[in-house]
């Protein structure tokens, strides 16, 4: 690519939009179209990163040079970015996933008929990004523990760090380069108060970069133009004019390098 400033990195982008069964043939889902996560994925590859792209019923061609991962619903979503996310330099999180599934899912197609229909429970589906955020801050405290400790690198247990009262070195090996995803990108689709809803997500969320979508304006959903403003876990904001989601997916990158170097 032109710059190869993502060379020897390895980043997970999520697209696309879930989709929670009802029965064999129905869904709740959702207007994604998967089109901002792929522009992220293709800037990635041509920036010279290693690209694992979980996309979400996306119609759109795998983007040449990407690993594509297919999944439906939101907990195959979470599983595919977790597993990802483990040996991921960064993880961009563009999908638009359902917040809510339905409790129950009928084996077999629902019949009509002439009574009222029943209603369809609903439950809350896992926030992948706030996990994503909560695994990492678990592993810094891990390895701010094993820091405290004196102990040595690549010490720090995956799941949790060392028990209290261990020597140096009593914890499970885990590779010594500190606590993945180094970088997490969230996306937020904010239609009032954009800066102040976004900031309080963003702190909710505990990820480094909130691109938060100024919707309503025949922006974003299903179209190749996007504009954003992109919030910093330190207070900053960057403003992206409306443009190509191309250009906007390179601004993203353009902050995700800078946090890397
Ligand atoms: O809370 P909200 O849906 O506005 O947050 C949007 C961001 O959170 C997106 O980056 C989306 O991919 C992510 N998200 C998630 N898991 C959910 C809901 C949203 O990772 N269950």
């Amino acid at each position: 690519g032109p710059r190869e400033d993502l060379a020897g990195r390895h980043v997970v982008v999520s697209a696309g939009g879930t989709r929670e069964a009802i029965d064999p043939v129905r869904f709740i889902g959702n207007r994604s179209s998967g089109l901002q996560g792929y522009a992220l994925a293709r800037t990635a590859v041509a920036r010279g990163a290693e690209v694992t792209l979980v996309a979400a019923n996306v119609t759109l061609p795998d983007p040449a040079g990407a690993k594509v991962v297919r999944v439906e619903s939101a907990r195959q979503l979470r599983e595919a970015v977790l597993t990802a996310a483990e040996h991921a330099d960064a993880v961009v999180m563009a999908a638009a996933v359902a917040d809510f599934r339905p409790v129950r899912q009928s084996d077999t197609k629902i019949k009509k008929s002439s009574a009222e229909p029943d209603p369809i429970h609903l439950v809350k589906n896992p926030d992948i990004l706030a996990e994503l955020g909560e695994v990492r801050r678990a592993r810094r405290e891990a390895y701010a523990a094993r820091d405290a400790a004196g102990g040595a690198a690549g010490d720090v247990a995956a799941a949790g760090g060392r028990e209290a009262g261990d020597g140096p070195g009593a914890a499970t090996q885990v590779p010594g380069d500190g606590p993945h995803p180094r970088v997490i990108v969230g996306f937020a689709a904010e239609t009032d108060d954009v800066l102040a809803n976004g900031r309080a997500k963003l702190e909710r969320k505990g990820c480094d970069l909130l691109v938060v979508n100024q919707v309503g304006e025949n922006l974003a959903f299903g179209t190749p133009d996007n504009a954003a403003v992109v919030l910093t876990a330190e207070g900053g904001s960057v403003e992206i004019s409306r443009g190509p989601k191309e250009d906007l997916a390179d601004v993203v990158w353009d902050l995700v390098a800078q946090r890397l170097a």
